[in-house]
This record gives C-alpha cells, structure tokens and sequence, in this order.
C-alpha cells in the first residue's frame, strides 16, 4: 500500500508555513511510493500546526528543515492511525484535549 502523507493547508496552518513544508515534502518524496497532498481540511489542531498526517498519525510543529527527517521516522515506525481522537497516543491525547478546549 502507498503510503500517504497530507499538509494541512488551511488558513491557520498555512500561516505558520504550512505552503512550504508541503513543497518540501513534495521535493523530497517525488521518487519513493509516497503520495504527498496538500489538504484544505483542518486538522483541528490549529494551535500545533503546521501540521502533517502521516498514514493518519499527526505530527506537530513542523518546519521546511525538519520536515522530511520527521516523516521519515514516521514512515519507519510504520504506524497506521485513523485520525480519530479515540486512536491517538496516549501522550497526543493531552495535547489534543487542550486543542479542543481552547478552539
Ligand atoms: S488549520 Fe491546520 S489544523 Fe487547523
């Protein structure tokens, strides 16, 4: 199965580089089996963003100079999540919870 990998690119996001991170990661993966999107649905979790789901596992804070390297560890770690609240993490639930209080 391709692996999948989408940006959020929604207002919040997209303000703190979300653009460019997707252009990044869309450089650096354009020759592995991985389909990179750029996506206007929000993740809801704006505060943490820009944010990327990794086959469904989100991850936080990312930058154009780390991006790639976090992906690829997420794609290592072979992780498949929906994108549930119910099927994060236990240490992404604290994180998530103040997210949605705070939204
Ligand atoms: S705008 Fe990206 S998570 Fe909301």
């Amino acid at each position: 199965m391709k692996s999948q990998i989408r940006v959020c690119v929604n207002v919040n996001c997209c303000q703190r580089g979300s653009r460019e991170v997707a252009a990044t990661l869309e450089k650096a993966f354009i020759a592995d089996e991985v389909e990179v999107q750029a996506s206007e649905s929000c993740f809801r979790f704006c505060k943490s963003g820009p944010n990327v789901a990794v086959n469904g596992a989100i991850l936080h804070h990312l930058n154009p100079s780390d991006a790639e390297k976090r992906v690829r560890a997420a794609l290592a770690r072979r992780i498949v999540k929906k994108e549930a609240i119910g099927t994060r993490p236990l240490d992404e639930l604290d994180a998530a919870l103040d997210e949605m209080m705070n939204f």
